[in-house]
């Protein structure tokens, strides 16, 4: 892919010149860093209740006209939008990378996957039906009208940094709705960049609005404004709580996605070599810090050594670094936090009796900040571990033993959160079993990598409700309304 500021530009030129388009939006107030050499990168506003306010006038003005357009030019100009994102995929990636971590090949794969949202949904706008009902009366007819639900906000988190925006701002703008976004502290770059893309892209003014800073001013002045219609969430079931709460003084819709903590089941009769592709696929991706990824492993007792000796072998090989060095393969933690969390996960477990079977401490690279875990795999897991009780957001991978079926999906079920599981199985009559009796909303069957724009994806229990992705999203924006017409 050839991209306008030129394929052989380095990373830090990339990032260079797209510091200087979103150069009015930058201004002093947080600092963004680089988590993997903690060098500064650039400040963006600490804006707060006044500026999310402003930033609802502005998509209140601009609805009408957004509303009005027809279908058809509401999802030329998402394409347009999309297309641009891919003809900028590898500036995108090193401005994503600079700020988050991840190595510039996921990178460019999450730009990749960001733009497919925004690609599916600008078919979804010309496929808003309304429908007429048969009547119980000869001179009634009944219609049912899909309308947008008005200015919607958007919330999202830093461990992907443009998916997690197109995943709603596509559905959300598809269906007629104008826009507010708050992206994440540590990660307002990308999301700055995608507003210039929109606007260059033909996305008028006011459609779709970007405010940075302070997460509770803001969210609560949203919350508290009945004009924001709907408030759609990624993050932590904690904030998430936080803002249910919040919501109920004005109603306002919500989308909830939150926490994960995935169980990942291997049977005796899985497939090996996929089954041990799949986890790696699954559990490292940018550095374990996704919601859907592999807290938690249980292997059945005749295929667990073997798994257990391919998958630490696996992982051995995989090169931690900077995101922007060749090879690398995981990055940084996104922050001291972040660290203390895994440190603290593996150190309880050790305590509680597991063995470390690989990795199992920081990674420390000359020059770098001191952010790197290694690749980990923890045998003797069980229960009462941290491990298992909360999501790690690490490359931790706990594994235990399991003899019956039954007895797995009972380990797999045992947890508050309802977000994704995974299991491999050859057997076609236990793959249907498995995936009906797992209580979560996204079921990996032989696929680490279930992620696409077109499924639903979301959570059941506390990893919360409602659902991105596919056909399902454009529900989360849009009111029904029916008109009783006597003829
Ligand atoms: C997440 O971590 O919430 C997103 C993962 C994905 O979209 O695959």
């Amino acid at each position: 892919m050839t991209t306008e500021t030129g394929s052989r530009q380095s990373p830090e030129e990339r990032v260079r010149v797209w510091l200087g388009r979103i150069a009015p939006e930058i201004r002093s107030g947080i600092g963004v860093q680089n988590p993997a050499t903690d060098e500064f990168v650039a400040s963006v506003p600490n804006d707060g209740a006044a500026a999310a306010r402003g930033a609802v006038d502005r998509a209140e003005a601009a609805a009408a006209q957004w509303r009005n357009l027809v279908a058809e030019e509401r999802g030329r100009l998402l394409l347009r939008f999309a297309e641009r994102m891919l003809e900028e995929q590898d500036s995108l990636a090193a401005l994503l990378t600079t700020e988050q971590g991840k190595p510039l090949a996921e990178a460019a794969g999450e730009i990749r996957y960001a733009a497919s949202f925004l690609r599916f949904a600008a078919g979804e706008a010309e496929r808003i039906y309304g429908e007429l009902v048969p009547a119980s009366q000869a001179d009634k007819r009944i219609l049912v009208l899909r309308q947008p639900v008005g200015v919607a906000a958007i919330v999202t988190p830093w461990n992907f940094p443009a998916a997690m925006i197109t995943r709603k701002l596509g559905p959300a703008l598809a269906a007629g709705c104008t826009v507010v976004v708050k992206p994440a502290e540590q990660t307002p770059l990308t999301a700055l960049a995608l507003g210039w893309l929109a606007r260059e892209a033909g996305i008028p003014d006011g459609v779709f609005n970007i405010v940075t800073g302070e997460p509770a001013a803001i969210t609560g002045a949203w919350l508290e404004d009945p004009r924001v219609r709907k408030l759609s969430f990624t993050g932590s079931t904690e904030v998430g709580r936080l803002l249910m709460a919040k919501a109920s003084r004005n109603l306002t819709r919500l989308s909830l996605e939150l926490g994960g903590h995935a169980p990942f089941l291997v049977f005796d009769d899985a497939d090996l070599d996929r089954a041990v592709e799949g986890a790696v696929i699954n559990k490292f991706r940018n550095a374990g810090q996704t919601c859907i990824c592999a807290n938690r492993f249980y292997v059945q007792a005749g295929v667990y050594d073997e798994f257990v000796s391919r998958y630490a072998a696996a992982i051995r090989e995989l090169k931690v670094g900077r995101g922007t060095d060749e090879g690398v393969s995981i990055g940084p933690l996104i922050d001291d936090t972040g660290m203390a969390k895994v440190e603290t996960h593996v150190e309880d477990a050790l305590a509680r009796g597991a063995t470390v079977r690989e990795g199992g401490k920081r990674v420390r690279l000359p020059g770098l900040a001191d952010r790197f875990y290694a690749p980990t795999l923890l045998e003797g897991f069980t229960p009462e571990m941290l491990l298992a009780q909360e999501e790690t957001f690490g490359p931790v991978s706990p594994a235990a033993r399991f003899v019956h079926e039954e007895e797995a999906i009972a380990m797999a079920n045992a947890s508050r959160y309802g977000l994704a599981a995974y299991f491999y199985t050859r057997d076609a009559a236990r793959l249907m079993r498995v995936a009906e009796a797992l209580e979560y909303g996204v079921i990996g069957a032989n696929d680490g990598a279930p992620s696409t724009a077109q499924a639903p994806f979301g959570g059941m229990k506390h990893s919360g409700f409602g659902r991105e992705g596919g056909r399902y999203a454009m529900e989360d924006y849009l009111e029904t309304k029916y008109v009783s017409w006597r003829i």
